[in-house]
Order: C-alpha cells, then sequence, then structure tokens
C-alpha cells in the first residue's frame, strides 16, 4: 500500500506578487487598524480576525527578537526602518516582505514638504544608501538598466 505523507506548511514559502503591494496600518502600539486586500489573500486570516490584534499575530518564529526591538527604537525616533521579515500566514506557511514604515505621512501634513524630504534623505543617509540605489536594490538592477528604463528609447 502506498501512503502519501502531506506537506507541511511549515516548509511552503508564499511567493508574493512583485507587481502586489502588501499595506497594513497600526496604532502608536502595533495594533492592526487596517490591511489591505492583498495582505489579507496572502496570510489567509479574514478581516474580523485581524483588526484590533497585535501585528505579531502574523510573527514567524524564525525572526530574531532584536530586528523588532530595531524597528519599534527607530519608530519611536520618528524614523523609517527598511528590513526584511519572514511573516508566518495562518495556515503555517511564510512569506517574506521588505517593509517600509511610512510614518512620515503624518508628518507630511503637518508641516510639510520639506520635513517629508528631509526624513527620507535622513534615512537613506543613515543606511548608507541614496534613494536611486534603494530602488535599484529592490528591483536587482543596475543604475544603466534603471536609466534605460526612464529614457525616451524605452
Ligand atoms: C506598521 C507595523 C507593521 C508591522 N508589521 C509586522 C509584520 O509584518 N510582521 C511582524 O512580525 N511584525 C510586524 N510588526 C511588529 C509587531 O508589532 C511586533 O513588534 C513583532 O511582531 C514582534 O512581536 P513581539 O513584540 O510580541 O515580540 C509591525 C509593526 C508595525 C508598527
Amino acid at each position: 500500500m502506498t501512503s502519501f505523507k502531506r506537506p507541511n506548511p511549515i516548509d511552503n514559502e508564499i511567493l508574493l506578487d512583485e507587481k502586489k503591494i502588501i499595506m497594513s496600518k497600526t496604532d502608536e502600539r502595533g495594533i492592526i487598524e487596517y490591511a489591505n486586500d492583498y495582505f489579507m489573500h496572502i496570510c489567509g486570516y479574514d478581516v474580523w480576525e485581524l483588526m484590533g490584534e497585535p501585528h505579531n499575530v502574523i510573527r514567524h518564529p524564525d525572526m530574531p527578537k532584536v530586528v523588532f526591538k530595531l524597528l519599534w527604537d527607530r519608530l519611536h525616533k520618528g524614523k523609517n526602518i527598511h528590513t526584511l521579515v519572514k511573516n508566518l500566514a495562518k495556515d503555517g506557511s511564510y512569506y517574506w516582505v521588505i517593509t517600509n514604515f511610512d510614518t512620515h505621512y503624518n508628518e507630511e501634513a503637518k508641516s510639510g514638504m520639506e520635513t517629508s524630504e528631509k526624513y527620507l534623505t535622513d534615512s537613506f543617509n543613515d543606511n548608507n544608501t541614496t534613494y536611486d540605489n534603494f530602488i535599484m536594490s529592490l528591483l536587482k538592477i543596475s543604475q544603466d538598466k534603471l536609466d534605460f528604463y526612464f529614457s525616451d528609447t524605452y
């Protein structure tokens, strides 16, 4: 008799569609106030299961605690942080996200574009990078290719 072993979801990576964005909004304690459709689709929870819950419901046990310490330290200083987070879906599968905390959006409404721009450049300086380099590293392309995409010949 042949027996089939059911695949363990813990070994299953959910691959994200690069054209879609996972987005959530929390209060200052990390309680989820909003999650977009793609977020819900990927993590597999229903809206009622997530709203009002702490964001650590999707925390993956493989994630080192220190990453979140760093994250909160930066957020409390009003700074952005870009980091890679492994998240846990409801069925036990996992998926990787690149986080980008847009705390500066509120600042932009309060004190204008100048503060927002300073915030953005400061956060790139802190990471010894520039906006262009950051985008290129995300897209995994070179400066030549980036220039080409934005040239008239493209
Ligand atoms: C806007 C926002 C988004 C967050 N997104 C995630 C996330 O995708 N995955 C995650 O594990 N933690 C995320 N966190 C951090 C969690 O709030 C929490 O600190 C983390 O899961 C660690 O849990 P713990 O503090 O109980 O150890 C986010 C926090 C904020 C403020």
